[in-house]
Parts: C-alpha cells; structure tokens; sequence
C-alpha cells in the first residue's frame, strides 16, 4: 500500500499541471482575442452612450479646433483613450458642436441656442460646450493639452465617494501661492454626471452674463468682441465655472457661502454636498507647491496640463498653433 502512492500521487501531480497548463492556455489565446476585438470595435463604431447607471458616465469628451489633432494633441489625448480602454471618447468640432446644441436645446433653451450660436469667439464658445456636454450628457470633459499620468479614470473618484459625486473638480491654484489669489477650479478637466445643477447654475450665469453685455454694448451677441466681456477667466472661464458651482453648492446646502476653510489646502479629495474636490495634485500637479513634509502622504498625479492652448488666443480657441 505504501509503495503505489508516491506513483498516483506523481501521475496525479503531472495531470493537473497538464490541465492547468493547457487551460491557461486556452484562456490566454481567449482573452488575448477578446481585448483586441473590443479594442477594434471601440475604434470603428460611432461610440454609444455609456450604460446609464446614475454614476459619471464612462466618455471623454473632446473639443476640436479648424485644424484638428497636431502630434502633440495627438498623443496626450491618445494616452487617455488608449490607456482607458472601456471609456467612450468623441472628438466634437466646430459643426458637430453647433448641431448639437441646437438639436438638443432647440425645444427647451432658445436663449441657449442663441447665446451659443451667435457667439463668434471660439474660446467663448468652446469654455460654454464643456459646460453644455456635461450638464446635458454628463462624462469627462478634457482639453486636448491634458495628458493622463497613468491612473486608469475608473480610480480616479475614491470608490466610498463614487454614490454620492454628481460633479467632480480639482483645484488648480490651491497649495504653495500664499492666501491672496484666487483660488480656481481647473476647467481643463471636470467630470459629472448629468443634470448637476451646480453645472446649469455656470450655464444660467454665462447666458445671463452674455446678455447682460450685449445690452451694455449695445450689439447683437454675433457683435460681441473680446474687448467687452472683460477677462475670459471671469466671463466664461474657470473662475466663472469656480463661482457658479460654489454659489450652487451653498444654495443646495442652505448655507450663506461655502467656508473657503473647508475646501482649500486639499491633501485629500473633499466631498461637499454632492461634489467632489480634489487636491490641487490630482489636475494641476505643476501649479501647486506642498510643504515637503505632506509629500509621501499625497495621491497620485492624475493628469498633466500642458499648457499648450491658452485662453488668450483669440482665433484658434483651446490650442494655440
Ligand atoms: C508628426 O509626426 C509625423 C510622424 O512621426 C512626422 O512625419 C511629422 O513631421 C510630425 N509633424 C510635426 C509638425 O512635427
Ligand atoms: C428649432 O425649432 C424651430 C421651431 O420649432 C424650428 O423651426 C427649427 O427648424 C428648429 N431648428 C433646429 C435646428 O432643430
Ligand atoms: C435654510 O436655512 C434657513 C435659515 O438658516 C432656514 O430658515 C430654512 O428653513 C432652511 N431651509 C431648508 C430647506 O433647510
Ligand atoms: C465647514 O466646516 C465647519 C467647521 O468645521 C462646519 O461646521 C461646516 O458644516 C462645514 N461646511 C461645509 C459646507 O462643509
């Protein structure tokens, strides 16, 4: 009886390594086909919206300028897509943008339509679709300067804050520049889920704002120049966007305004109310400064902002060329 047994046991051993083997096999050819047809597909068809399971929807969205991608737009924005491989994208352009708005507020926001169509400045008018996107269709806005450091998005919302963000922000200015800025928002990245109201609240403002100076110029919006809105950042902008959303936080919070207390000098994501603020690190790593002694304590660099667009080019909106 005990002589057979290391045998059995042995033929036992180099069966189940077989198999193993073997299955291991068969599931790496599987999911080796699988990766690289979902990939082709992802690429070929017209993308669908993302399954609608009241969390940010899984799409990343894009604004073109007259000229397209350059190498450089090219490959940062590649480095999102490519590395987040179950996220939908859409490259809008100046046409398709305008088809959209007035197809989806037609019936609804006329002075939406209007503002929206009769602007003449693409940096206006790009600063106000992001806003339009992710209050209507939700997802992830960027720039085309924003490349991805890495972090798959799925991530990047802390997952005991992924019930509750309805719109996420990041500071850009917020460590490392004293207590006499401004603080604001990045407007290069911001992520929502459709319908936040802090969102519509920026879109109410920047109509409103656009009437209020086509009154004050005496033109039509088409008439609107650069030299009468006053400063891009503040007419639409991210310290338009940074207002908008903190006075709609305070309002659905009944509060006064948002204690500035609570929400700066970020080491970790904050969520107030329903949105979600992340450390200056997580968009804007190059634009903050921590104390040495927070380093090891701080996340990880989502993206990086190139800076290759500017807000004060006129002619060829978000990238400069
Ligand atoms: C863009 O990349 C292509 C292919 O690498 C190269 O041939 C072309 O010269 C590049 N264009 C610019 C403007 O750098
Ligand atoms: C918007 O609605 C008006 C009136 O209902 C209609 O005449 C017009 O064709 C519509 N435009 C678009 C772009 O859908
Ligand atoms: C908001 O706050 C005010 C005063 O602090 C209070 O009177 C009011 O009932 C509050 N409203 C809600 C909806 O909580
Ligand atoms: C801000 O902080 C104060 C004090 O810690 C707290 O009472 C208040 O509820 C906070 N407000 C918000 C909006 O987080």
């Amino acid at each position: 009886m005990l002589l057979p047994r290391p045998r059995s046991v042995s033929k036992i051993a180099t069966f189940t390594v077989i198999a193993a083997l073997c299955v291991t096999c068969l599931l790496l050819i599987h999911v080796w086909g699988l990766d690289d047809a979902g990939f082709r597909t992802l690429r070929a068809r017209p993308l669908q919206p993302a399954a609608d399971d009241g969390l940010i929807p899984k799409k990343i969205w894009y604004k073109l300028g007259p000229k397209g991608l350059t190498n450089d737009t090219r490959a940062w924005t590649s480095s999102c897509i490519d590395g987040n491989s179950g996220y939908a994208h859409e490259f809008m352009t100046d046409e398709s943008g305008d088809a959209w708005v007035a197809a989806r507020f037609n019936a609804s926001r006329p002075d939406i339509v209007a503002s929206y169509l009769g602007l003449t400045i693409p940096i206006l008018k790009a600063d106000l679709l992001r806003y339009l996107l992710l209050a209507a269709e939700g997802g992830i806005w960027s720039d085309l300067d924003v490349s991805c450091a890495g972090v798959p998005m799925d991530s990047w919302v802390p997952e005991e804050y992924r019930a509750q963000a309805g719109l996420v922000v990041g500071w850009e200015f917020d460590v490392g520049w004293g207590e006499n800025i401004i603080r604001q928002f990045t407007s290069w990245l911001i992520m929502a889920r459709p319908g936040s109201p802090h969102l519509w609240t920026v879109v109410d403002d920047i109509v409103r704002g656009i009437q209020d100076k086509t009154a004050e110029h005496s033109v039509t919006v088409a008439g609107l120049r650069l030299d009468m809105v006053g400063e891009v950042v503040d007419f639409t902008g991210p310290r338009r966007l940074t207002r908008g959303v903190l006075k709609s936080l305070a309002h659905t919070l009944n509060v006064t305004a948002i204690d500035h207390a609570n929400i700066t000098h970020l080491v970790e994501p904050k969520l107030v109310g329903d949105v979600l603020i992340l450390p200056g690190y997580a968009f804007a790593a190059s634009a903050n400064t921590y104390d040495e002694k927070l380093r090891d304590g701080l996340g990880p660099e989502l993206v990086k902002h190139h800076y290759a667009g500017t807000w004060k080019n006129k002619n060829g909106g978000e990238v400069a060329r």
